[in-house]
């Protein structure tokens, strides 16, 4: 039986976050399965709207994937007083007035990171959510990829005794555009633009060290345009003025009070000699563990082999085979989709989405002190924010 109807004005459906994994991998699946069930039993259906600018492409997408209702009018979605919430994909620098006005029309929000691009209209926005009472969602869809959510169990469960580090390694090689074209989007490349690897990376890193360890205290970054110059979709040499690699180290204390060591290499200049595209290793006093998007591996202290340094003779033990792979144990879905659905039980029940505007504002102060602390060659510390 299905309870109620939202419905979703969809901005930023044509893009590839938007299309992929909002509308085609989230909202359509949702809609497919007759809505989202909460705990009543009942469930409640959702409707999206279709939003964009091109009325030819978005007329089109809304065909393809049967969605009834689109419009190229951002303003007059937001108005419309059917609609119940209003979701941005669209790109970084645009977002803080979409979401500003659809606070203030009442209307819930989802929402891509970064929530602003600076940390003040990011704190702006939260101020707003405590105004208005919406409730606001922000992605943090990588606290719902399997390996991270195997990872957390880890924690949960005291496997690793006291943690005592976090090596993160993302990335992989982003081509120029000159001889094959880009696999991301040239504002991606472009400061002006919104673009940038840390704006882009260290709010989901944020969110990723406090899911899994605890509350960011100091961030040390250097931040790099390895590749000074890139040709755009339309085969046009650009220059790439946001940087494209940024090297962290964060201290973190864990809600028991203990310190941890958390360092992040993220790169679009980098090629891949990993299992997947983005891994977290821990490493504690009773055992370590190593998370990519889906596997997750963990070697004990009873298992954890002791190798003597010589250079003089080849490897001896086999270290990869060393691990033991950790059980999903569950059916995950598709961690954008899941998170949707826990935002929608949330608008239905009337409260808080627990990854809101504040934690995404901690997301783009730490990008802001990031490139800071490149900038001025030095450690800084992370203040907390109040509203
Ligand atoms: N959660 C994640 O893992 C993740 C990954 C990548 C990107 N993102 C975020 O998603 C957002 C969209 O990124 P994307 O990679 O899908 O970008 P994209 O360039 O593929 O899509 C951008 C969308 O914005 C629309 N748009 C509106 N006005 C525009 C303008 N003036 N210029 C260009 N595009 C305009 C485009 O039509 C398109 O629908 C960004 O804020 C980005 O930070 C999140």
């Amino acid at each position: 039986m299905t309870a109620r109807t939202l419905r979703i004005a969809m901005n930023g459906v044509t893009g590839r976050m938007g299309y992929r994994q909002h509308l085609v991998r989230s909202i359509l699946p949702i809609r497919e399965q007759g809505g989202v069930e909460l705990p009543d039993g009942t469930r409640v259906q959702v409707e999206p709207v279709l939003v964009g600018r091109n009325e030819d492409k978005i007329r089109e997408l809304a065909k393809k994937h049967d969605v009834e209702h689109w419009t190229t009018d951002l303003d007059a979605a937001i108005a419309d007083d059917s609609v119940d919430v209003v979701f941005d994909a669209s790109m970084t620098s645009l977002r803080a007035e979409t979401l500003t006005k659809a606070m203030r029309a009442g209307k819930h929000i989802y929402t891509e990171k970064p929530t602003a691009e600076t940390l003040q209209e990011a704190i702006d926005l939260a101020r707003l959510r405590e105004e208005t009472g919406v409730t606001a969602g922000v992605v943090h869809d990588k606290l719902y990829l399997p390996g991270l959510v195997k990872l957390r169990r880890l924690v949960d469960e005291g496997f690793f005794g006291r943690i005592l580090s976090l090596r993160g390694e993302f990335g992989y090689w982003v081509f120029e555009g000159d001889t094959q074209a880009a696999q991301r989007p040239s504002w991606n490349y472009r400061k002006e633009d919104g673009g940038g690897m840390t704006t882009d990376m260290f709010c989901h890193w944020n969110y990723v060290l406090e899911g899994i360890l605890g509350q960011v205290r100091t961030v040390t970054a250097t931040t790099v345009t390895h590749i000074p110059t890139r040709w755009d979709e339309a085969g046009k040499q650009y220059e790439a003025t946001a940087d494209d690699a940024a090297y962290g180290i964060f201290d973190i204390t864990t809600p028991g009070g203990d310190p941890v060591v958390a360092q992040i290499n993220s790169s679009w200049a980098v090629r891949v000699y990993r299992d997947e595209l983005v891994e977290f290793q821990v490493d504690g006093t009773h055992g370590s563990a190593v998370a990519g998007l889906r596997k997750c591996v963990a070697q004990q202290r009873a298992h954890t082999p002791k190798p003597v340094w010589n250079p003089d003779l080849p490897v001896t033990e086999p270290f990869r085979e060393q691990w033991l792979e950790v059980p999903a144990n569950a059916d995950l879905d598709n961690g954008f989709k899941l998170q949707w659905e826990e935002f929608l039980r949330d608008v239905v029940a009337g409260r808080p989405h627990r990854f809101d505007l504040l934690s995404a504002a901690r997301g783009v102060q730490l990008a802001e002190l990031g490139l800071q602390s490149s900038a001025e060659g030095r450690r800084l510390a992370v203040p907390e924010i109040t509203l």
